[in-house]
């Protein structure tokens, strides 16, 4: 991605030096032409291309690096009251060299951070791409304590508002509007995405919509369950990063082969039915030598976290953790013997309004009080996109299948749930909502699979929409050229623009990945999308 956009940078600087003081004084003049109800503009300021920009503003829980953008753009940064007890703190990004396009980025977690990597990613494109902080700052839960508006601005308010009133900075600046409207999000961003879909049809024309948060009540009674099953660190349900690492050896072992090779990536885990038991340790093993195979207990454990997680009166909660992130999931996310900090921070603040719930407690009744509770419905799980449809929207759905947070086994669930609702087969879906699995990538990122598919900035291999999810959305609404697979790379030091390890092209659901059994396995091409 490099190698184009620095091209472009090149040549949008010459033209820069002919226009630079309009575009910089068209950016700060900016401030007075903006009349927005309930917004107090902070600053308009132009940035010039390759400015290592810094976030002093951003809460320090955010983390967020030091940034070099490389075109230039001006840069809006304002408050906008949501309520008398709420409001987002929100950017807009307006590149010199605009295609006309607008996007909107999402969030990530519980947080409050604006994804500024991705709006580096879509302004360096050439979209008017605004962020915002989602109704709060920084990554805990806490400013939901007491205040259902900020609830609501996490559940659809924030990037509503974001968009409505971004779209007006837009068009003031550039005294035209857009021509087509996108979203791209992750995670809480992949949820934002669907909310959008579902509840806001007119905001968006494509939506690019990653490991999505959806069914958000149960996500948080799932990501909770496991420090039940594990129990605290030396607790004869726990089992330590190395038994762990046996785990995955021998998932797969009995499961990576069902794709037709064996390369650590498996194709589709739902086929994979993985059986523990197989690893618990002969008689008389010693104390100090189990570091490679387990006790029954362990394997109760191993067993429940690969099982769907049912509630009191047998409902599905929540589907299981698909096999395979083991690695990517251990000790750190959900088997290292802590409470994971988002759904704890979720009961305490959100749905008990108790700091002191302790999330040790968690049990059936809370998964039954939780999704009854739905704030703002934030479960974002309504199948029916028909006004998103009719408008001739498009939305491309991935996930990763060895996402270790959010287990890739709820988006075919959801695809089937909007095939349902709208009495629709996936040949009609295709119309308008395409949903890609991507073997061998981890949460939104990373992992051993050809998971350089353009979703961020650090994740772009190519800007071919074959090859970019991100333009394969551009080129679909634009073009009506639908993506029917997504051709992702890997590269051998795991990093953007060097030595490709192997290349892969995901299908669409419900189409699987199988190894023709000759061939290059390296080559996308000795692949294919069978039913
Ligand atoms: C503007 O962006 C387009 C791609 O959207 C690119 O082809 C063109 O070279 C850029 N122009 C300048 C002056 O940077
Ligand atoms: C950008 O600034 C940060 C912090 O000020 C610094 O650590 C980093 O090296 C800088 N990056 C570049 C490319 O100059
Ligand atoms: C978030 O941070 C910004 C910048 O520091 C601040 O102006 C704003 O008031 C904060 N918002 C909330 C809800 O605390
Ligand atoms: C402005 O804020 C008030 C609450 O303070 C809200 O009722 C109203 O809808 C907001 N206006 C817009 C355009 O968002
Ligand atoms: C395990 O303990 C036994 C007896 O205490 C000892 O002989 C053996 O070397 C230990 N093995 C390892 C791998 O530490
Ligand atoms: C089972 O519990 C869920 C909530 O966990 C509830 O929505 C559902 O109605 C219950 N079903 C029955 C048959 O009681």
């Amino acid at each position: 991605m490099r190698g184009p956009v620095f091209a472009a940078l090149l040549t949008s600087l010459v033209a820069a030096a002919q226009c630079s003081s309009s575009f910089e004084q068209q950016c700060s003049k900016l401030t007075q032409k903006l009349d927005i109800d309930n917004a107090t503009v902070w600053f308009t300021h132009s940035v010039a291309a390759g400015t290592n920009l810094t976030f002093p503003d951003s809460d320090p829980s955010c983390g967020q690096a030091a940034l070099a953008v490389g075109v230039d753009f001006c840069r809006v940064a304002l408050y906008v009251a949501t309520s008398s007890r709420s409001g987002i703190s929100m950017e807009a990004w307006l590149p010199r060299n605009w295609t006309g396009r607008f996007l909107s980025t999402g969030n990530g977690g519980l947080n409050g951070c604006l994804s500024y990597d991705d709006m580096a990613y879509a302004t360096e494109l050439g979209f008017a791409t605004v962020g915002a902080n989602n109704g709060h700052n920084g990554t805990s839960g806490e400013p939901f304590l007491n205040n259902p508006d900020v609830i609501e601005d996490f559940a659809w308010r924030s990037v509503h508002t974001n968009v409505v009133v971004g779209k007006q900075i837009s068009e003031a600046f550039y005294k035209k509007q857009h021509t087509k409207s996108y979203y791209l999000g992750c995670s809480t961003g992949g949820r934002q995405g669907f909310k959008s879909a579902q509840s806001f049809p007119e905001d968006f024309d494509g939506i690019v919509a990653g490991a999505p948060a959806i069914d958000f009540n149960n996500l948080n009674s799932w990501s909770g369950h496991f420090y039940l099953l594990t129990g605290p660190a030396g607790s004869p349900t726990y089992l330590t990063p190395e038994q762990w690492s046996a785990v995955h050896a021998d998932i797969m072992a009995q499961c990576d082969g069902i794709d037709g090779y064996v390369d650590g990536i498996i194709e589709e885990p739902k086929i994979c039915q993985y059986r523990p038991e197989s690893l618990i340790c002969p008689p008389g093993t010693p104390a100090n030598s189990t570091s490679t195979c387990i006790t029954g207990a362990q394997a109760g454990t191993v067993r429940a976290v690969f099982s769907d997680l049912h509630g009191a009166n047998g409902t599905l909660v929540y589907p299981r953790m698909q096999p395979g992130s083991e690695l990517l999931g251990t000790p750190s996310i959900y088997y290292g013997g802590r409470p994971f900090p988002y759904s704890a921070d979720w009961f305490k603040y959100v749905v008990y309004n108790n700091p002191a719930w302790d999330p040790a407690t968690l049990g059936p009744a809370d998964y039954a009080y939780s999704d009854a509770l739905n704030p703002s419905d934030i479960r974002t799980w309504s199948g029916d996109l028909t006004a998103f449809r009719a408008r001739g929207a498009k939305i491309l759905h991935y996930h990763g299948l060895q996402d270790q947070i959010i287990s890739s086994a709820n988006s075919p669930r959801y695809y089937d749930h909007v095939a349902q609702t709208m009495d629709l087969p996936a040949a009609a879906l295709d119309e308008f909502y395409r949903f890609f699995q991507i073997s061998g990538m981890g949460h939104c990122a990373g992992g051993p699979g050809a998971t350089f598919i353009g979703q961020g900035r650090d994740s772009t291999a190519s800007l071919d929409p074959e090859q970019n999810v991100l333009m394969a959305v551009v080129r679909w609404v634009e073009q009506g050229m639908a993506p029917e697979a997504i051709l992702g790379t890997a590269f051998v030091d795991g990093v953007a623009g060097g030595e490709v390890a192997f290349r892969r092209r995901h299908c669409k659901y419900p189409l699987r990945n199988i190894y023709m059994g000759e061939g290059d396995p390296r080559e996308a091409d000795s692949w294919k999308c069978v039913v």
